[in-house]
């Protein structure tokens, strides 16, 4: 195959991937192809800017180490993981929705019984939150696994401090009825890293780096599908412009203020605190 233009070079391409022995690895990488080069062709791609596109994707790779993955977080931004998510999780109306998985989770969170603090010291006004896990028919879910994590007030996960003590983050398991209840601190909005090539990038496209407020949960039991996802508070002010494309209008709830008093566990608050009430629907698997 020789004298191939800026036409011919697509299927010339193509073609060499018909023995590929994996077929869905063929379909995926053709596909892939197809796109780039028609890309390439639409903006007319000079060759400063493939230059940049490669050094761009140089520090993306030079920055990411064992706990930094700057090739999700442009994923992320890019809207691509909230992508796959929707398509991996189709689930019938009346479910609780997915959304990102997003890159503080880590296994071994502590294993807490309900009612207990979550915070371990990470700072924000003191949260009561508590709800159900039930089935589509309304079945409770007793048992499940929740597993939860957050930021503090000052926008960080526990892992993105020195050490490696684990704040506001738990295992709890559902009660016979299907509910859960802790205490943890009231979520407050944070922006992704963007000191790198991410962030330079999205400051390039005239874009905030912003997360509105949440919790996330990652919920499973025996019989019904994995569910991760987040409850966002309402109100706040990047809901519509969150950094990673991840906010369905059915997992925001009410983060509900209370002046000092007792709160839901019967504890006697010296300071304002607040609750927050979502119940989880899991689809079950087949
Ligand atoms: C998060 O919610 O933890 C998150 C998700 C995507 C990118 C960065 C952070
Ligand atoms: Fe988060």
């Amino acid at each position: 195959m020789r004298n191939l233009d800026e036409n011919t070079i697509t299927d010339a391409v193509l073609k060499r991937h018909e023995g590929a022995s994996n077929v869905r690895l063929g379909a995926v990488m053709t596909s892939l192809v197809r796109h780039l080069h028609d890309f390439a062709r639409e903006v007319q791609l000079t060759e400063e800017e493939w230059e940049a596109g490669i050094r761009f994707l140089t520090e993306v790779g030079h920055i990411t180490d064992g706990n930094r993955q700057e090739f999700i977080l442009l994923s992320d931004t890019l809207g691509l993981s909230m992508l796959v998510t929707a398509m991996a999780n189709r689930k019938p109306v009346g479910c609780t929705e997915a959304t990102v998985f997003g890159p503080f989770f880590v296994g071994g969170a502590p294993v807490h019984r309900n009612g207990d603090d979550i915070a371990n010291g990470a700072g924000g006004e003191p949260c009561f939150v508590s709800g159900r896990i039930m089935g589509l028919e309304g079945e409770a879910v007793p048992n499940a696994r929740i597993e939860v994590w957050q930021a503090d007030s000052a926008g960080f996960y526990d892992v993105q401090y020195e050490g490696d003590t684990h704040r506001a983050r738990a295992v709890l398991h559902s009660l016979p009825d299907g509910s859960y209840h802790f205490r943890s601190i009231v979520a407050e909005p944070y922006p992704i890293p963007h000191d790198g090539p991410v962030g330079k990038l999205l400051a390039a496209l005239g874009r905030h780096p912003w997360r509105p407020a949440h919790l996330h949960f990652m919920i499973t039991a025996p019989g019904y599908e994995r569910l991760v996802t987040h409850v966002f508070r309402d109100g706040d002010r990047y809901l519509d412009s969150d950094a990673v494309f991840g906010v369905r209008s059915s997992l925001i709830a009410d983060w509900i203020h209370h002046e000092e008093g007792v709160a839901p566990d019967g504890t006697r608050m010296q300071s304002p605190f607040s609750t927050l009430a979502f119940d989880f629907v899991l689809n079950r698997s087949s």
